[in-house]
């Protein structure tokens, strides 16, 4: 028997709806039919209490800090796997076994070429276009290269469409790094690993030989698996808002990636690094935390908060151990940036504003400062944090058109504007 909620309002009216029960984490009251039993909406802006679907992709416990990717804690798989085995996992809801992994990254090696045509969208923008205004464009594009060739209610074709944005997804954003750069794009190489290929695309030219450094290629590695994904946040909703009305696959995530670019969003590692930058000394934090605290300043600590984490993100952790091998890898221990924000998360973490918030760092506030010293510029931070959530978005894609459950998503509203007037002349306003 399970549990029900009753609501009561107005003159001794009630009702009564379902709980229904997870697997591990809070449960929901299925409130499916209020509007047609009661003739109430909810109200929640920003989805604080609101459950949009049922999902077993991934799992985040925000007061202990805890993340799973189909049960699986974030630390033992940024430890132990790579990046195309967690995009498996993610995709398909267990770990590959070796044929598996073998067929997986064969596959997806075999598609990391784009069409030639397609290097023409690039030619299209600006030379110092930010690279999420190229990729918003070109990932959209793709669907009038795979549009006619996808049925979006067919298994094959729709894993077809999920390895095809996983592996062209990294040459789309190298050549976005190419085109500002003004080099040439560098072709995929099938002899190297996705991430190292990643980096050969983004870091060789024609001119001599690259061998990317396997210690900088790991820890990359690990930032895309600390990004892959993250539950039902504003990008992924996004990304199965447009997929709820039959969109296919690109267009779907290139709307997806028009949302993770905001400052709020994905686009805080960009923003945390350019925060930095502006705080410049540890002798300045003081001053710049007066003027987040000011309520009308506007100014945020970019990297801290979450709306799920009410305790230390754990990717957050993980980041700052890569932020420290990067950096010993490369010599730059004593960077300076790196050095401004342990003491600047360290002064936050004692400061009472920030703990009675429960504002702790999240996975943005560290991913800058090592992006950085892998040679990524800034205004590609968050292309990056695109390639790497490609791999969550096509397994929510995948499994909402998977769902009996799902239909077109139509939120209502409590309408506050003007009730039923007639149109008055101009000559008598
Ligand atoms: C990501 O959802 C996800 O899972 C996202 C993500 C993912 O993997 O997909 O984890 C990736 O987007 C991480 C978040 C990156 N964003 C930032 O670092 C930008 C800075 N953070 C904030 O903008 C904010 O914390 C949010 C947007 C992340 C969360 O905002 P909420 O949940 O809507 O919380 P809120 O804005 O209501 O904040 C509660 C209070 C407010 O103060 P009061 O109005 O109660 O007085 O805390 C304050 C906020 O002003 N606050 C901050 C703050 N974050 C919240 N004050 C200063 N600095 C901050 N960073």
């Amino acid at each position: 028997m399970s549990d029900k909620a009753v609501l009561s309002w107005g003159k001794g009216k009630s009702a009564e709806f379902p709980v229904l029960e997870g697997s591990i984490g809070p449960d929901v009251v299925d409130i499916r039919t209020l509007y047609g039993t009661t003739g109430l909406f909810t109200y929640d802006p920003g989805f604080l209490s609101t459950g949009s679907c049922m999902s077993r992709i991934t799992y985040i416990d925000g007061d202990q800090g805890i993340l799973l990717y189909r049960g699986y804690p974030i630390e033992q798989l940024a430890e132990k796997c790579d990046f195309p085995e967690v995009a498996y996992l993610l995709k398909h809801g267990e770990l590959p076994n070796k044929d598996q992994y073998n067929d997986w990254t064969g596959r997806i090696t075999r598609h990391t070429m784009v069409h030639d045509q397609l290097t023409r969208f690039y030619t299209g923008f600006r030379r110092d276009a930010h690279p999420m205004a190229v990729l918003v464009g070109v990932v959209g594009a793709l669907s009038a290269f795979y549009h006619d060739s996808l049925d979006i209610n067919d298994p094959e074709h729709r894993i077809i469409a999920a390895i095809r944005l996983i592996a062209k997804m990294p040459t789309i954003v190298a050549m976005a790094y190419k085109y500002n750069a003004g080099q040439p794009f560098m072709y995929p190489r099938n002899d190297l690993s996705y991430t190292a290929n990643f980096m050969h695309m983004m870091f060789a030219t024609p001119c001599e030989n690259y061998e990317p450094n396997p210690v900088l290629v790991r820890a990359l590695d690990r930032i895309l698996i600390l990004h892959a994904d993250h539950e039902q946040n504003a990008s992924t909703s996004t990304v199965r808002l447009a997929g709820s009305s039959g969109a296919n696959p690109f267009a779907c995530v290139s709307a997806g990636i028009a949302c993770l670019w905001g400052p709020a969003h994905g686009g805080a590692n960009e923003a945390a690094l350019n925060m930095l930058e502006q705080i410049g000394d540890a002798s300045k934090i003081g001053e710049f935390l007066k003027k987040v605290k000011e309520k009308n300043s506007g100014v945020k600590l970019m990297g801290f908060g979450h709306r799920v984490y009410r305790n230390y993100d754990p990717r957050a952790k993980l980041m700052r151990q890569t932020c420290h091998e990067v950096l010993n890898e490369l010599g730059l221990q004593d960077d300076r940036l790196f050095k401004l924000a342990i003491a600047l998360e360290k002064v936050a973490l004692e400061d009472d504003y920030f703990v009675q918030k429960k504002l702790y760092p999240n996975v943005d506030f560290y991913s800058g400062i090592v992006q950085r010293a892998l040679g990524i510029p800034v205004k590609l931070f968050t292309g990056i944090f695109a390639l790497a959530r490609t791999a969550g978005w096509v397994a929510q894609w995948n499994e909402m058109i998977a769902d009996p459950e799902q239909k077109i998503g139509r939120p209502r509203q409590l309408y506050i504007g003007a009730p039923r007037r007639e149109y008055v002349p101009i000559d008598k306003r």
